[in-house]
């Protein structure tokens, strides 16, 4: 188990690397589901992982999107936001965004959107994110309840 002071190492990776770790953590490790973006492997998408050491414990992913709301805005699309189970609540999720978003202020990001799940939406408001009142609705791939949430960057 590791304990909250490690120290968490923040790589951008090629999307195959966080195949894992996504089935593991958001699709109940079932071998069936895919756990690959179509948008994967485009030369705009960016993927990153957070280590402590070589253990790869954090996934984010990124792709160029237009956005549900505030369209005129840059803007990045964040899926398969997950930190493995044992090392939740340590602050690593907090890091990988805080850097993700810093490397995509500078590829031009100005906002962020996703469908956030609805029991990580304390998550997303304690790093900043705001809820969009009435999109509630239930994610096609896992019929679980999700909120539209959007982050100016
Ligand atoms: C949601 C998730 C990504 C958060 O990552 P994490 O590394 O555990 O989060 P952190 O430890 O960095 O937490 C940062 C802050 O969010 C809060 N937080 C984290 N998860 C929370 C939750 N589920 N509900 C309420 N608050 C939460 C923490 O308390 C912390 O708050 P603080 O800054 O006031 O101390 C992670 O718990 C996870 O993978 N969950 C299962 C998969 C999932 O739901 N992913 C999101 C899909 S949209």
């Amino acid at each position: 188990m590791s304990e909250p002071f490690d120290i968490l190492h923040v790589e951008r990776v090629h999307p195959t690397a966080l195949h894992e770790l996504r089935r593991r953590v958001l699709r109940s490790d079932n071998p069936d589901i895919s756990v690959a973006d179509p948008r994967d492997e485009e030369d705009t998408a960016v993927h990153f992982a957070g280590f402590l050491g070589d253990r790869l414990v954090v996934s984010a992913s990124f792709y160029p999107s237009t956005p549900p709301m505030n369209p005129q805005l840059a803007t990045y699309q964040l899926r398969y936001m997950a930190t493995d189970f044992d090392v939740q609540g340590c602050g690593y999720g907090a890091v990988v965004l805080e850097v993700a978003e810093a490397e995509l202020r500078g590829l031009g990001a100005q906002q962020l959107w996703a469908n956030g799940r609805g029991t990580a939406l304390g998550f997303y408001r304690a790093t900043g994110w705001s809820t969009v009142p009435g999109s509630e609705h239930l994610s096609p791939e896992t019929q679980l309840p999700h909120k539209v949430i959007f982050k100016i960057l």
